[in-house]
């Protein structure tokens, strides 16, 4: 134990944190880490044997009917305890009892029960080889990265809509700086048939939602530019009538809302279609109708040569995390691969798949509270949801052995 102690010296009342390689003896140790500001939780990790053997019968007595022989649950949703941070399994028992932590099969099991009753139970549980991932967790297929997807069914659309976007067809509008929602919209009322366009009906009426996801998610990151195609009318004409307009589209024609699409560097001759298709009521919107009822043809043109003019913003868009990425902040806290050397944080290799999903669940609808835990499940979709669960339930669980140095 001495490089242990060499490697965390001239800290005072801290903790060395050892890893050891499952299935070496206790002395094989793969990484060291220290932690500092030892809390009431901490003491569980000077339990001693005897302490040790009375958390075995309580567990016995009072858990094991969930949680399984050894800690090791084999019941849907009953989280594995075996091998856990000890302070992190005594902070959380204690959350349950105080009612912090609402579960009722869990709130049941531990209200009568001392805080040294959990204490030594905590200690126990910590004492076991984890669980290892089981075999039917193998690596699934990577998952698709859905601005791949996007580019690639986009390839189709090229032809009128220019190359990423930007489009060198007069008619076709451009898609660069429109927000996803909008264009994820635009797409479905051309496939019910709510906008009418047969071309526009044909290039997406096979394409699944997802899809369309992926498609709107490309543009909006592509680089916004001003359409490449020409303007008829007078822009210093149009500037002035477009005050009636800002309010909706933005004061340089760029839209703070996704429902209201940006209308900056966009085709001129699309725009004036458009204008038009509100007019005649071929296209249904109700604040547009009202907005060019009294506007004459030549007044439309200059809109949109003003509008063709101004420069388009990227939407307020981010490209989403990979899972790798995704798993790397977690690490942060959780450990390499989830297996973490911080007491309090617990470790989430080879947990139980369905528990992880539910933990997660749990805290980004708030039922579980933790600070960390409410922004980090707030970044996660639900797709992430579950590839981030399948990751670390398949990772190798590594036990902790915290070595306590004395102060200097
Ligand atoms: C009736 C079934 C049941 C019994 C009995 C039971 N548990 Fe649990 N336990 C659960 C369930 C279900 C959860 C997950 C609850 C949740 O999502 O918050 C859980 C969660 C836990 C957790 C949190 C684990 C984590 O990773 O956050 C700990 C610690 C725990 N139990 C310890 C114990 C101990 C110690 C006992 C015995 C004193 C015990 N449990 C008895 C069902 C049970
Ligand atoms: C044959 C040419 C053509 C092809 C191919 C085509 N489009 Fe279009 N697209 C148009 C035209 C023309 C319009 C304007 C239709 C209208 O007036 O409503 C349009 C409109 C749109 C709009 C509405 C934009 C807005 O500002 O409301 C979106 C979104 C769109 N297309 C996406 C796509 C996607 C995605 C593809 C490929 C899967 C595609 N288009 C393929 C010609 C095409
Ligand atoms: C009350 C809010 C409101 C006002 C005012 C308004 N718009 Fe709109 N505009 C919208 C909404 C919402 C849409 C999207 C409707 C749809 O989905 O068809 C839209 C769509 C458009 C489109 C179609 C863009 C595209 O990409 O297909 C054009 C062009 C347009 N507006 C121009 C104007 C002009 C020019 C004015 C001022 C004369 C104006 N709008 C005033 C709300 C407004
Ligand atoms: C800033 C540190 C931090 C980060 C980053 C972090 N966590 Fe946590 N996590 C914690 C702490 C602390 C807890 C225990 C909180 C509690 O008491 O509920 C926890 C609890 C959990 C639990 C519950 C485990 C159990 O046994 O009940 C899961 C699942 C989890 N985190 C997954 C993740 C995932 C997935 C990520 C990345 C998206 C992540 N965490 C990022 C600190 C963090």
């Amino acid at each position: 134990m001495k490089s242990i102690a060499q490697l965390a010296l001239g800290t005072a009342f801290t903790l060395a944190a050892a890893i050891a390689a499952i299935g070496h003896s206790g002395s094989a140790l793969a990484q060291v880490a220290t932690v500092k500001g030892a809390g009431d939780e901490m003491k569980v990790l000077y339990a001693t044997p005897t302490e040790i053997a009375e958390g075995n019968r309580v567990a016995d007595a009072a858990c094991k009917s969930c949680h399984g022989l050894n800690g090791i649950s084999t019941t849907k949703d009953v989280p594995h305890l075996a091998g856990q941070r000890a302070p992190y399994l005594y902070l959380e028992l204690k959350a349950y009892k105080q009612g912090a932590r609402g579960n009722n099969p869990m709130a049941a099991a531990v209200k009568y029960m001392s805080e040294e009753s959990l204490m030594r139970a905590a200690a126990y549980y910590a004492s076991l080889d984890p669980a290892q991932p089981p075999a039917s967790a193998a690596k699934p297929a990577p998952r698709p990265d859905p601005v791949k997807v996007g580019e690639v069914a986009a390839a189709d659309c090229a032809g009128c809509h220019g190359e990423k976007g930007v489009t060198e067809n007069a008619g076709s509008p451009n898609l660069v700086g429109l927000d996803p929602k909008y264009l994820v919209a635009a797409m479905a009322a051309y496939k019910t048939g709510q906008r009418k366009n047969e071309l526009m009906k044909s290039a997406v009426e096979n394409l699944s939602e997802p899809v369309l996801n992926n498609i709107a998610l490309y543009y909006a990151l592509q680089k916004p530019a001003r359409a490449k195609t020409k303007a008829e009318g007078d822009p210093a004409a149009g500037k002035a009538a477009a005050a009636e307009c800002a309010g909706c589209h933005g004061e340089q024609g760029v839209s703070a809302k996704p429902a209201i699409p940006s209308l900056a560097g966009q085709d001129a001759e699309y725009f004036v279609a458009a204008m038009e298709a509100y007019k005649d009521g071929s296209r249904k919107d109700e604040s547009m109708k009202g907005a060019v009822a009294k506007l004459g043809g030549p007044t439309i043109k200059n809109l949109a040569a003003y509008y063709a003019t101004l420069t388009p913003k990227a939407p307020n868009v981010r490209k989403p995390l990979s899972l790798a990425e995704i798993a790397e902040r977690c690490d942060r806290c959780h450990g390499v691969n989830g297996n973490s050397v911080d007491p309090r944080s617990p470790m989430l290799a080879a947990q139980r798949v369905d528990y992880l999903e539910k933990a997660l669940h749990a805290y980004r609808n708030g039922a579980r509270k933790s600070t960390a835990m409410a922004a980090m499940s707030e970044m996660l979709g639900e797709a992430d949801v579950e590839a981030v669960a399948a990751h670390y339930a398949r990772q190798k669980a590594r036990a902790v052995i915290y070595v306590n140095l004395p102060g200097k």
